[in-house]
């Protein structure tokens, strides 16, 4: 380098502000990326414990070509500190690779690749998508990852099932938008009496449920329906209806009337049991917020006090609120099918 060019690039206020924005973000932006990519293709599982060259990943992920370029890749890896190289063994280095690598973090590592995948690219997009008009639709997501990170609420999400279940007496059960199945297995142990219509919106969803429930055996028991639970053309029939992390699937201005819908096909006394990340939570709790806005299916997170009005609107009694994760805004809703008071309490 010049004299000179050395004297202007160490006095160009901008810098400061390069190496500074490199150490802050830049940096993490990379190393998140690239864990992103390692989980995503199972690399990083495949290096958990043990070493393996680059012949041997490119067989895992079956690639048959390129293996120079996944070597550049690996080297990256290597360069940002996530990945150490011995004689053309690649391992894992950083506490974070190793812990992502674990079977039982599989949760977190979804959560990662739920914030790089789908988070950044709204933060990202949000101003050119409303010059072009465009939105993001159901195909944007990936019901694998979301399936996956939701898993962090489940044990708040089965406490609130625990609350309102009854053990022992015959009750009928509609799960809307049920995933996996998961919530609707889980009141199914928990009551053997329990029979059940879980329906999901999305083909491959439904699909995925009917196949765990014959797995776990509860085909007798459960039935898995792919429908919109707008266009549900049934009796009042069901003692209990849940309906997990998807009221955001719905837009704000439709909740009420499907609320309302909800009720109808409640028995007499029956009761709607509702769980969501409200508004005011955690940062990112409000990006999802914000995918949610721009999605042309969705609305906003809900505030808590909101959707409580919502239920009370549609005619639910003795709605109570209750925030399940101290410090964070996951909230159950119970409402009945009775008119009646609002009941509010905190975890
Ligand atoms: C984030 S997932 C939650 C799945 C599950 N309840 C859980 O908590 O793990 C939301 C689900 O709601 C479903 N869904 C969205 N809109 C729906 C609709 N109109 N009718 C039925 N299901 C719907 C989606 O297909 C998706 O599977």
């Amino acid at each position: 380098m010049k004299f000179t060019t050395l004297t202007k690039v160490t006095t160009d206020s901008s810098l400061p502000l390069l190496l500074s924005m490199a150490r802050s973000f830049v940096t993490p932006l990379y190393r998140a990326a690239f864990l992103t990519g390692a989980v995503s293709s199972g690399v990083l599982q495949r290096l958990s414990g043990r070493g393996a060259d680059v012949d041997t990943l490119a067989g895992a992920l079956g690639i048959t070509d390129d293996r120079q370029l996944l070597r550049a890749w690996l080297d990256l890896g290597v360069r940002i500190g996530e990945l150490a190289v011995d004689t053309g063994t690649y391992r894992l280095k950083s506490r974070t690779a190793k812990a992502l690598a674990l079977p039982r973090n599989d949760t977190v590592a979804a959560a990662l690749e739920e914030v790089v995948r789908f988070h950044l690219p709204v933060l990202l997009n949000a101003p050119a998508m409303l010059r072009s008009g465009q939105r993001l639709t159901m195909a944007d997501q990936d019901g694998a990852i979301i399936a996956r990170s939701s898993r962090v609420v489940q044990p708040f999400v089965e406490e609130a099932i625990e609350r309102v279940l009854d053990r022992a007496a015959p009750l009928r059960l509609l799960e809307i938008g049920c995933g996996s199945g998961d919530y609707v297995r889980y009141a199914a142990q928990l009551n053997p009496r329990l029979t059940a219509l879980a329906v999901d919106y999305q083909a491959e969803v439904a699909a995925a449920a009917a196949a765990n429930v014959t797995r776990w055996g509860l085909s007798d028991r459960v039935e898995v329906r792919q429908a919109d639970v707008r266009e549900l053309d049934l009796e009042p029939q069901f003692d209990l209806i849940t309906m997990h992390n998807n009221i955001y699937y719905f837009p704000v201005e439709e909740r009420t009337k499907l609320l309302e819908q909800a009720r109808s096909l409640l028995a007499p006394g029956g009761r709607l049991l509702l769980t969501t990340a409200c508004r005011g939570g955690s940062l990112s709790v409000e990006v999802l917020s914000l995918w949610f806005e721009y999605a042309d299916f969705g609305g906003a997170l809900p505030e808590a006090t909101e959707l409580a009005d919502q239920l009370r609107k549609a005619g639910f009694g003795d709605v109570a609120v209750r925030r399940l994760i101290p410090g964070d805004q996951f909230c159950s809703f119970v409402g009945g099918n009775t008119a009646g008071t609002t009941k509010e309490h905190s975890a």
